[in-house]
């Protein structure tokens, strides 16, 4: 999400004169877009700005412009104020929903430092060797996507559309409700617009993004009733030229029967699925707020797996999670044991500011979390090479979306979403390749191309021979 809200912060700028640049020192205006979600991003942000303020301080020793910092995304939205008051190298702080405001709020910092103080505003701008900043961290009435201008600045055949924020879950443990506000889905004629913009624009995959991506209920461009994500992926699969769809991230108890049915209806809905369980145990399901328990999550799974048999899953999982005993653990090795994961996202429950699980007592050790982080992840690693182990000597449809570390290679993704390492001609970049695999690691596999894609895309048929 942060790199879709980045690249609109650059379609916003561009009509300004701004231009992405090579290296911080050499910028302008320099924005760390930045997460909240565990302590350990948030903090990161407080070592960037050291670094970021000695590169502003030697630039002034010079006789360039000055340079603007800016912080946006889910800390700059938490903790704004403070921001402010403890880094006062920073010019401008704006939250998720506030982007489109940019070149207003550029022109208040600019006014403030000019020193004419009409640029004081909610925030109290005020020159910024002060101390203070702009800030807006708002959640506006009027929805950024009105405001945004079209996008430009994705390039590559594999692009992010984001088609719903927020989220009204409340996870016990999650920032997200309140760093990124209530659930809103856009218009689902937007949606298709912007969609068939991007493949104008030489995008060969689109990935639907959302915090809650499949809780999508967008207006209908007939006027009927609202659409859900199923409804909105077959529209979208009817673009030609788009061969493949993805999206993230999901919630199980969104996974409604229209959207299980797309995994099988759908040959360009890709067999790979990103559905957080977070854990195995119901207790602590329970106590984190999730709404299902764990044989609902089997369920789910068994669902989508008799809709696509070869779909492949991933999940978030945290640990140490406050209550959490040896036995909850070992529940969420079984369900890990049983579901099989393709790929898998483990975490150690980091207490958050303002959630409700932040202040319960009974806290899990950090040698305990750290000690279940290397167990589970060993066994989540272990599955992973698996799958990659299966792949070999199979040839698959590639999507070649980068040139690799070597010359004369090409890098792209298996309908699986493994990273597929091979040597092919430039001119094969954005197209669907097939390609037989010849070696696997833990997180790549190797291939040869079995043969030059016909067209630029290839026929429904051949990809679905192709399924591994
Ligand atoms: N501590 C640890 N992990 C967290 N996540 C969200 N909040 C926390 C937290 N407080 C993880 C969840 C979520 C992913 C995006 O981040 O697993 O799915
Ligand atoms: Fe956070 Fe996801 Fe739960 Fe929403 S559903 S509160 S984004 S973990």
């Amino acid at each position: 999400m942060n790199v879709y809200d980045s690249a609109r912060m650059t379609d916003v700028l561009a009509p300004l004169g701004y231009a992405p640049v090579a290296h911080p020192g050499a910028a302008d205006l320099v924005i760390l877009n930045t997460c909240h979600i565990r302590e350990k991003a948030a903090e990161k942000v407080y070592s960037e700005l050291g670094r970021l303020r000695e590169l502003r301080d030697a630039r002034a020793r010079g006789d360039g412009p000055a340079m603007t910092i800016a912080v946006a995304g889910c800390v700059a939205q938490a903790e704004g104020q403070e921001m402010l008051r403890r880094a006062p190298q920073v010019d401008l702080v704006f939250g998720p929903q506030t982007y489109h405001r940019l070149p207003e709020l550029i022109a208040r910092v600019e006014r403030a430092r000019a020193g004419d103080g009409s640029g004081a505003g909610k925030g109290g701008a005020a020159a910024n060797r002060s101390g203070s900043g702009v800030m807006d961290t708002d959640f506006p009435v009027e929805s950024k996507f009105d405001h945004l201008p079209e996008t430009s600045a994705q390039h590559g055949p594999s692009v992010f559309l984001s088609i719903q924020e927020g989220c009204d879950k409340f996870c016990t443990f999650c920032v997200v409700p309140y760093t990124r506000g209530a659930e809103f889905s856009r218009p689902a004629g937007e949606v298709i617009a912007e969609a068939e913009r991007l493949v104008a624009a030489g995008a060969r995959e689109i990935t639907l993004l959302g915090q809650n991506v499949n809780a999508y209920h967008g207006a209908p461009p007939d006027g009927e009733a609202t659409w859900g994500l199923g409804r909105l992926l077959r529209r979208l699969a009817e673009i030609e030229g788009l061969a493949r769809l993805r999206y993230t991230t999901s919630h199980p108890r969104d996974m409604d029967d229209e959207l299980i049915a797309a995994h099988g209806d759908l040959d360009r809905l890709m067999p790979y699925l990103h559905l957080p369980v977070q854990s195995g145990s119901d207790k602590i399901l329970a106590a984190m707020n999730r709404r299902h328990n764990a044989d609902d999550y089997r369920r789910v799974v068994e669902r989508l797996r008799r809709a696509r048999p070869d779909i492949a899953l991933s999940s978030d999982f945290i640990v140490g999670f406050p209550g959490e005993t040896d036995l909850d653990f070992a529940e969420t090795l079984r369900l890990v044991t049983d579901i099989g994961y393709a790929q898998a996202y483990s975490f150690k429950y980091s207490a958050r500011p303002g959630t409700p699980a932040g202040t319960l007592e009974a806290q899990v050790p950090e040698a305990v979390k750290a000690e279940r982080l290397a167990s589970l992840q060993s066994l989540l690693d272990a599955q992973q090479e698996g799958v990659n182990q299966d792949s070999v000597g199979k040839v698959m449809p590639v999507l070649l979306e980068r040139p690799g570390r070597r010359s004369g290679q090409l890098v792209g993704r298996s309908p699986h979403m493994q990273a597929v390492h091979l040597d092919a001609p430039a001119h094969l970049m954005g197209q669907i390749a097939k390609v037989r695999i010849v070696a696997a690691g833990p997180n790549s596999l190797s291939g040869r191309l079995a043969a030059e894609p016909a067209g630029s895309i290839l026929p429904m048929a051949t990809e679905m021979e192709a399924r591994p």
